[in-house]
């Protein structure tokens, strides 16, 4: 196949993919981000997320920078940034920050050396935590502990569930594809021989 047919087709394979916006600077100062979609939950106790970084074969900022200074911010992308954070992804040298390119808004918060992205409504700090190497295509799973969460507190709900839909988050399909969520609903935990019930956007059994 032709190489970007491939990779337009293949991208296509796992069905939706998160859209992250990564923050990172190095050590000396200057900001990156970049668009990823392949940021995973790997565990929640130690609270552990991570992405696929590309071969090292090109300059990777994100990576290079992560390795400098050891910390990142993963930032949720929405619907009035998704424009933004798709321009990201253009290769700007290091000391062009993308943040000045697509007009996204660097915040800093107390103790946190690596930028945040303003506008987004849902975004954590994390500090490096092992880098693992995949041999089969020399791409690297950078895994990070999660240190700080920032969200707005409504979409926080009482069980503990983010409703990332009410905060506007999109997601991606293939490689330039944005997308809008619909809740089905909610599920109960499932068990054998238990039927399953839908439960409230609380976590609550939906009164009958
Ligand atoms: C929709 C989309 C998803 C992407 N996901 C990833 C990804 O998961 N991993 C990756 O290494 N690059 C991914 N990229 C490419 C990076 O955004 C791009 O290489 C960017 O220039 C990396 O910037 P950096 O060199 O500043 O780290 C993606 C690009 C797009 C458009």
């Amino acid at each position: 196949m032709p190489s970007r047919y491939r990779a337009k087709l293949i991208n296509s394979l796992s069905g939706f993919k998160s859209a992250n916006l990564i923050g990172s600077q190095n050590s000396k100062g200057e900001t990156n981000l970049a668009l990823f979609s392949s940021v995973v939950h790997i565990g929640a106790s130690p609270a552990l997320v991570g992405f696929i970084s590309r071969p090292h074969t090109v300059v990777r900022d994100t990576l290079e920078n992560i390795l400098q200074t050891k910390q990142f911010t993963v930032n949720q992308v929405n619907k009035e940034t998704w424009r933004s954070a798709h321009q990201t992804s253009a290769r700007y040298n290091a000391d062009e920050s993308e943040f000045e390119q697509t007009g996204l808004t660097p915040l800093y918060v107390d103790n946190i050396d690596v930028p945040f992205v303003k506008e987004s409504h849902l975004k954590y700090a994390l500090t490096l935590e092992e880098i693992v190497p995949i041999a089969a295509n020399d791409t690297q799973l950078v895994i990070g502990k999660v240190t700080d969460i920032f969200c707005q507190p409504t979409a926080i709900r009482k069980d503990g569930y983010i409703d990332i839909e009410s905060i506007d988050t999109v997601s991606i399909s293939g490689l330039d594809s944005y997308h809008v969520s619909r809740r089905l609903s909610r599920l109960s935990y499932a068990k054998k021989d238990k039927q399953l019930e839908h439960i409230t956007i609380d976590g609550d059994r939906v009164s009958k």
